[in-house]
């Protein structure tokens, strides 16, 4: 499964150490940036994130700025994006088994690397329900999206 991750300059840290974790549970992680630590705009960094998961060319995206929000208010503009801003493990899981998230965004300057980890392992792990209320609901979600 291969998995793009960006970040904007407060997300620096944190993306090297859930690369290299995601790589070592055997992932194939895409590394878009930014590498640097100089001030920068995380919505460049959602969008092209975002357009290789809606465009297929991955299967899911990790997303990273100060609190996780902007970067996922960008990517979640892009059509197909589900992403969700998770600071802890039971909606990581969620987002995925009800909402078919397929980014989650993180706040480098809310959670830790430690916990990080084993929030983006709960999404990496849950699969998605399928069908009956939680596809109907999607359904609508991109029905908005149609409308816009
Ligand atoms: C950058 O200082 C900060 O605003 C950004 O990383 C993010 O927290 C925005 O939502």
């Amino acid at each position: 499964m291969k998995i793009v991750i960006a970040n904007d300059h407060a997300g620096v840290e944190l993306k090297k150490e859930l690369k290299d974790y995601m790589e070592g549970l055997g992932y194939e992680v895409i590394n878009i940036g930014t590498d640097s630590t100089e001030s920068c705009h995380y919505p460049e960094f959602g969008k092209k994130a975002a357009e290789m998961v809606a465009s297929h060319v991955v299967d899911l995206g990790v997303l990273i700025c100060g609190t996780g929000v902007g970067i996922s208010l960008a990517a979640n503009k892009v059509k197909g994006i589900r992403c969700g801003v998770c600071s802890e493990t039971t909606t990581a899981r969620l987002i995925r088994q009800h909402n078919n998230a397929n980014m989650i965004a993180f706040g480098a300057r809310i959670v830790g690397p430690e916990l990080a980890k084993d929030i983006v392992k709960s999404f990496l792990d849950a699969e998605f329900e399928g069908g009956g209320r939680h596809q109907q609901r999607i359904d609508m979600i991109s029905a908005i999206e149609n409308e816009q």
